[in-house]
């Protein structure tokens, strides 16, 4: 089926305003049922979960419907999604939780691809038990980051093993199915960062080899809120810092609080209108999610093949990483111009593009870049589209000049 771009762009309300949104790994723009089914909610009347009243079971059931819509987006179960405000949020809640059974002497493997939001929490967890830190190295001419650097990593001491599925610095997808298998093999456990990498294709936990999956809605047409999902037998051991009153079945053990019932609704909508993208998909949500997202990664994909034929074109930008399996996300420099200038000069065009590290801190760090400024990120989701990519590099040819050199 051809991906209609214009169907799905008059899904999304802010799309009337003008502006070529290159900036998705930030966060996208809402889909319209989004809007509406927050407002619903906000609307209606809700109160705390009860099952006392109507407007209590009203609350719960919300619960249970962002659940129902995260686990069939993932392939996880309901039991085993764990809502909260982020994906940092809920990465520091499983590394604290994990953190506090390690001892010194064992060991937790991270990498210098990853956004700090699956680097920091663990590097803080492992100095407060006295447990040692390994790194795994992206390649700085590629940005791949080689699974097989793991057969030397993992020791029969590691506990934990965190990698992204998807940098959101230049977009490298790395074998996490190969390291899964290298951390499982020695007992290890696998937090799998996917905030980047689910918005821009069909997601399968089980396919990862992930024991924890993260995905923040904001990347993918929804809300400010996360999820955290893994097989409902792993929460079940474990045991976080919770509130004594607090409930204590799994997921909800695990979630600080009351919920923002009408956020929730909001994550619900967005998997249905990542389920809706392809219009002839058939079955049930989950299947009709992943066809829904592999269309649309096949038109991000030729959206993309022309941003970075046009950006390689430029003899005055230069393009950081080439990796071979990618998500639609590069990060670049024009010549002569600081990360923020480009990134602001664009913007008065109203070109929406991220400047900086965006977190992915070991990586700039690793490349000498944070010093200077970072890069400029583009990145493509299903709403855009090719005439934008011409927008973007025709705006970056006028930047430069006939020298191809930038104004300032
Ligand atoms: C790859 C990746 N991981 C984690 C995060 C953090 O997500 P959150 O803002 O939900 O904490 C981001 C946010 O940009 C991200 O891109």
């Amino acid at each position: 089926m051809a991906f209609d771009v214009a169907r799905v762009r008059a899904a999304y309300p802010a799309l009337t305003e003008g502006f070529a949104h290159f900036d998705g790994a930030g966060g996208t723009q809402t889909a319209a049922v989004v809007v509406e089914a927050v407002a619903g909610a906000m609307r209606a009347a809700t109160g705390n979960r009860s099952t006392a009243f109507l407007p209590g079971r009203r609350a719960l059931d919300l619960v249970a419907g962002a659940r129902a819509a995260v686990a069939d987006l993932l392939g996880a179960q309901p039991s085993g999604v764990v809502l909260g405000p982020s994906a940092t949020a809920l990465t520091y809640t499983l590394a604290r939780t994990l953190g506090a059974g390690w001892r010194p002497g064992d060991e937790v493997v991270v990498s210098r691809l990853d956004h700090d939001a699956n680097v920091r929490p663990w590097v803080q967890a492992a100095q407060a038990s006295g447990a040692t830190v390994r790194w795994a190295e992206f390649d700085p001419a590629t940005g791949e980051l080689p699974a097989g650097q793991y057969a030397d990593l993992v020791t029969e001491r590691t506990r934990l093993v965190a990698v992204t599925a998807g940098s959101n610095a230049i977009g490298t997808v790395p074998d996490v199915a190969a390291i899964a298998k290298t951390a499982h093999a020695a007992g290890a456990l696998v937090c799998v960062d996917g905030v980047h990498s689910v918005p821009h294709g069909p997601t399968d936990l089980a396919s990862l080899g992930a024991d924890f999956l993260v995905t923040s809605a904001y990347k993918w047409s929804g809300p400010h809120l996360a999820a955290m999902v893994a097989d409902p037998a792993r929460w079940e051991v474990l045991r976080p810092a919770k509130l004594v009153p607090s409930a204590d079945a799994v997921p909800d053990r695990f979630e600080y609080g009351t919920p923002s019932f009408p956020l929730l609704a909001g994550v619900t909508a967005a998997v249905d209108h990542l389920a809706g993208l392809d219009p002839e998909a058939t079955g049930d949500r989950r299947e009709r999610a992943r066809a829904g997202l592999a269309a649309a990664q096949a038109h991000e994909e030729a959206v993309f093949d022309r941003l970075l034929a046009g950006l390689a074109d430029r003899p005055f930008v230069t393009v950081y990483g080439s990796p071979a399996r990618r998500c639609p996300t590069v990060s670049f420099r024009v010549a002569g111009a600081a990360p923020a200038h480009t990134a602001a000069a664009l913007g008065e065009a109203g070109l929406c593009l991220s400047h900086g590290d965006y977190y992915a801190y070991e990586y700039f760090e690793g490349m000498g870049l944070r010093g200077s400024g970072g890069a400029v990120r583009a990145s493509v989701y299903h709403y855009n589209t090719v005439d934008e990519v011409d927008r973007l590099l025709a705006e970056l040819d006028r930047l430069a000049g006939p020298g191809g050199r930038m104004i300032r």
